[in-house]
């Protein structure tokens, strides 16, 4: 058994200090067949087992396995050390720069989103969400748009299965917010609209709308006004302003379109931007509130209208063509 283990030692002495100057794929590859290999030197210490009394074998076996994990250890780690000189440079170079990761940036719209909710905010209006996919009742009947007035004609309309529709405008919110709430109410609701348009510089069968609604006891067109007036100079500058001129919607007494003055390439000038009005008793009719007891105003605003004014954007169809080049100018 002595012997046995002797040759084990001197065996793995040798083969360690000669893999170490081992310095090429090939040469570990001859060390590797010299040592390891079926016939190579390990093997070679197995006739001597025969000579080790039945009662050492497990020990001397245990040995025999140490030394061939442990040269078989010594060539993996040869082998990762020579394969990292033979890319004949560093792996890894800390000084090169790299493929730049490209950076991304909020599209124009969610942003001028986010600039109209943070104004309306501190005017104290809390944010309300309702399903683009809405209900007949929703969009139109509740508003007081009856079954046969023409807004409701399936050409202007994206009518779904099941008597929905993709909504037309955000008015619809008003309504839900109001059969879900006791009033005192002061929201904003923004979100996407639907419309069959034709597709052009000012038109695009998707859009945002920013819908607002205030109920109290006692609202007056003043506070519309007023509201609308912080609004645009808290938005669009000091120097802007807002007129009103005289119109109809179905839910609103007295209507009015809104328009807003402000800086166009360097130019002060009107430009509409949505329509407003006092709640028409009737809505609040159908949601249950009093209108002995509460009056209302609302307002719904267009937010391309105002991101394109705003940015000098001249064409509606540029924001919705996920172009990279357009959309990052922003
Ligand atoms: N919903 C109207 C539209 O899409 C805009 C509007 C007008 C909203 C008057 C209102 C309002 O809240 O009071 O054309």
């Amino acid at each position: 058994m002595q012997k046995m283990l002797e040759t084990l030692e001197k065996l793995q002495n040798e083969a360690i200090s000669e893999i170490e100057s081992v310095d090429t794929i090939d040469g570990l590859e001859s060390w590797r067949i010299a040592y390891l290999g079926s016939k190579g030197r390990l093997k070679g210490v197995m006739p001597l087992m025969k000579d080790v009394s039945r009662e050492e074998k497990p020990a001397v076996g245990k040995r025999l396995n140490e030394v061939k994990k442990a040269l078989e250890g010594a060539f993996e780690t040869r082998k990762n050390g020579l394969s990292f000189v033979a890319t004949s440079r560093p792996p890894l170079d800390i000084t090169e720069t790299g493929d730049p990761t490209a950076l991304g940036r909020r599209h124009v719209i969610s942003r001028t989103i986010d600039e109209i909710t943070q104004v309306f905010s501190r005017m104290g209006f809390s944010v309300a969400y309702g399903p683009e996919v809405e209900d007949e009742y929703h969009n139109f009947n509740a508003l007081n748009i009856p079954d046969d007035h023409p807004a409701r004609d399936p050409i202007d309309n994206f009518f779904v299965d099941g008597g929905r529709m993709l909504r037309s405008q955000t008015s619809t919110v008003q309504i839900r917010v109001m059969e879900a709430v006791e009033p005192p109410v002061k929201i904003i609701a923004i979100g996407r609209v639907y419309r069959p348009d034709t597709h052009d510089a000012t038109h695009f069968s998707m859009f945002h709308q920013c819908e607002g609604l205030f109920v109290a006891p006692k609202v007056s067109m003043v506070d519309l006004k007023s509201t609308l007036f912080q609004f645009a100079k808290a938005y669009f500058g000091e120097e802007a302003e807002v007129r009103f001129r005289p119109s109809f919607f179905p839910f609103t007494e007295p209507s009015a379109e809104v328009d807003m003055k402000m800086k166009i390439k360097g130019k002060w000038q009107w430009v509409e931007i949505g329509g407003c009005g006092l709640v028409d008793p009737d809505v609040f009719d159908q949601v249950g509130y009093d209108n002995e007891k509460w009056q209302g105003f609302a307002f719904g605003l267009g937010i391309e209208r105002i991101a394109m004014l705003k940015y000098g954007i001249q064409d509606i169809r540029w924001l919705f063509e996920n172009d990279a080049r357009f959309l990052r100018q922003f």
